[in-house]
């Protein structure tokens, strides 16, 4: 690649929308510009763009997963609109056909393009590409003209022969020329800035100024490079409370054994694998006002992983021995120095649900244990729903079934309150 790297582009993101229309394999010349001068580039195929270039080629030129649809599930579970555009420098729209103008100036969404376009911050800069007519129908000029005053930058549309054979304005810009605007565009500042103290934490709410750690997920414990000892836990509801404590005004810091889904927002998460690197995680993110042990640490862990991968031999399958694994939860809630001041544990069980839980409160010397049916008839595991006790020196008390975002948010809620003294 071409040692051209530019100041201005040097580590940008730049989200690349491509439209649909001959122009598009430009696009493709667009995409290896940008990247030899220094920026990373994802790219959007809108349904007609993807009749004229198709996702390998862009996953190729980009070497970055591709994005096609507003709800697929096959996309990168990190990675919602909002992230995507958030996570971008600028968003370039190449080639911008009459219907993408035309749904941008009315602010509509109804495909993942056009609601990158809404959802977005960031400077956008278009290069249309269309018929001569269509380019110049009043009802195309209007939407340019709505779009320039909404700050959005234009580049082209140039003169010349087009592929329906007619000579005028509708060709797509060059490359060149549209990475000039781009360059031009980083330079000046967002386009649309929210209202004061939109979009930022809010200062106030119950855990304004409280620090909260929480672990989630499950740990992974290698057996060898290539084969670990795990359990079924997806950090659903740990991954809820963080972000509920988040809402609530917290600084969240989440410590994620491995799970699929992705890092909740205005959270800092840090992902471990083993329990023993997640006992170092949380030891690093203290001190905290409040710790909330909701991962499903393994218990034991291979004593002598196998260096390399271990094979089958005449000796017959080896003999794992185990070891115990350190108990976070009790680790942290016996600690004489920097104890938070609420430590909250999660009791998971199968059966004697209340009795185990009251157990591991005393032995684990936390303020509250949340406990559990986690029972395959319950559901609980991988599922979106939780039926919780909580137990206290004080006693029980039983929640019904809920959506485990609202466990989560009444959590917080009953935290809060005992952190300040409020009762609850
Ligand atoms: N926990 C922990 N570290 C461990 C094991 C458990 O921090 N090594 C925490 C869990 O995050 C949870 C609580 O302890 O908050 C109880 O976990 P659970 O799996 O229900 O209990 P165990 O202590 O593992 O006991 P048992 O396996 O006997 O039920």
């Amino acid at each position: 690649m071409k040692n051209s790297i530019s100041r201005t582009l040097a580590d940008k993101r730049i989200l690349l929308i491509v439209g649909g229309g001959i122009a598009a394999y430009k696009s493709l010349d667009l995409v290896r510009r940008l990247k030899e001068r220094g920026a990373s580039v994802h790219a959007v195929l809108t349904r007609a763009g993807a009749k004229f270039v198709t996702p390998l080629s862009l996953a190729a030129l980009t070497g970055e997963p591709v994005r096609e649809d507003l709800f697929s599930l096959t996309d990168d579970a990190r990675m919602g609109h909002i992230e995507l555009s958030r996570d971008a420098d600028l968003i370039v729209v190449a080639p911008t056909t009459a219907d993408l103008l035309a749904k941008a100036a009315h602010g509509l969404a109804d495909d993942l393009a056009s609601t990158l376009l809404l959802a977005t911050d960031k400077r956008a800069v278009v290069a249309p590409a269309m018929n001569l007519r269509m380019w110049l129908h009043p009802a195309t000029a209007r939407n340019v003209a709505t779009l320039k005053g909404d700050g959005l930058t234009f580049v082209g549309p140039d003169d010349g022969e087009m592929a329906c054979g007619e000579y005028g304005p509708g060709r797509m810009a060059e490359p060149l020329a549209i990475v000039a605007a781009v360059e031009r565009a980083l330079e000046t500042p967002t386009a649309i800035p929210l209202p004061p103290g939109v979009g930022e934490r809010p200062l106030a709410g119950p855990l304004a100024g409280k620090r909260v750690v929480i672990t989630s997920g499950p740990t992974h414990e290698p057996i060898d490079p290539v084969r670990y000892i795990a359990n079924r836990s997806s950090g659903k509801q740990g991954h809820a409370i963080a972000r509920a404590a988040a809402d609530a005004g917290a600084e969240v810091v989440l410590i994620s054994g491995p799970v699929a889904i992705p890092d909740p927002s205005g959270v800092t998460t840090h992902h471990v694998e083993s329990a023993r690197e997640m006992l170092a995680a949380v030891e690093a993110a203290l001190p905290a006002d409040i710790f909330i042990a909701t991962a499903a640490v393994a218990d034991w862990r291979v004593d002598a992983p196998g260096a390399g991968k271990m094979k089958k031999g005449a000796d017959g399958p080896p003999a794992l021995r185990l070891v115990e694994n350190p108990d976070i939860l009790a680790t942290i809630a016996g600690r004489a120095a920097a104890r938070p001041r609420l430590v909250v544990g999660f009791a998971a069980e199968t059966d004697r649900v209340l009795e185990y839980a009251r157990g591991k409160l005393a032995k684990k010397r936390c303020d509250l244990i949340v406990a559990n049916d986690v029972s395959p008839a319950s559901g609980v595991m991988g599922g979106d729903e939780n039926t919780v006790h909580l137990v206290d020196a004080a006693g029980v008390v039983s929640w019904p079934k809920l959506r485990k975002d609202e466990v989560a948010r009444r959590l917080v809620d009953a935290l809060a309150k005992r952190l300040t003294g409020a009762g609850g």
